[in-house]
């Protein structure tokens, strides 16, 4: 099994995951705000994400990928689209999600966003 971390979401949330799994499975698992505009087909860039660690557990980085990542605002050397990312080996992977990512998640997802500023405004 791989743990997958996501640095950037409300509690750090991480979840186990067998070979095979995308990096966007695991955020829905994870319940880690990663948009998916496309649902996942590798055709908008919004599950935009930056892998902090565990690069080399992914799958290769294929053309069709790098084509839709030139579209994604802040692409780094690390920057992977979590639809296409699958683990390959065990160990551990960290993401930190795309401020484009987010964004697309809770415009996808306005109850959670109101609750979100709820709970910010609560503070
Ligand atoms: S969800 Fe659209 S490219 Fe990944």
């Amino acid at each position: 099994m791989t743990l997958v971390r996501f640095l950037n979401a409300a509690g750090r949330p991480e979840v186990d995951v067998p070979l095979g799994t995308s990096i966007l499975e695991a955020a829905q698992r994870a319940h880690a705000p990663e948009g998916s505009a496309c649902g996942g087909v590798c055709a908008c860039s919004t599950c935009h994400v930056y892998v902090r660690a565990g690069l080399g557990l992914l799958t290769e980085l294929e053309d069709d990928e790098n084509d839709i990542l030139d579209k994604a605002f802040g692409v780094e050397a690390t920057s992977r689209l979590g639809c296409q990312a699958r683990v390959t080996s065990d160990g551990l992977i960290e993401v930190e999600l795309s401020r484009e990512s987010v964004d697309t998640y809770y415009n996808e997802h306005p109850a959670e966003r109101r609750a979100l500023e709820a709970s910010r405004g609560a503070r």
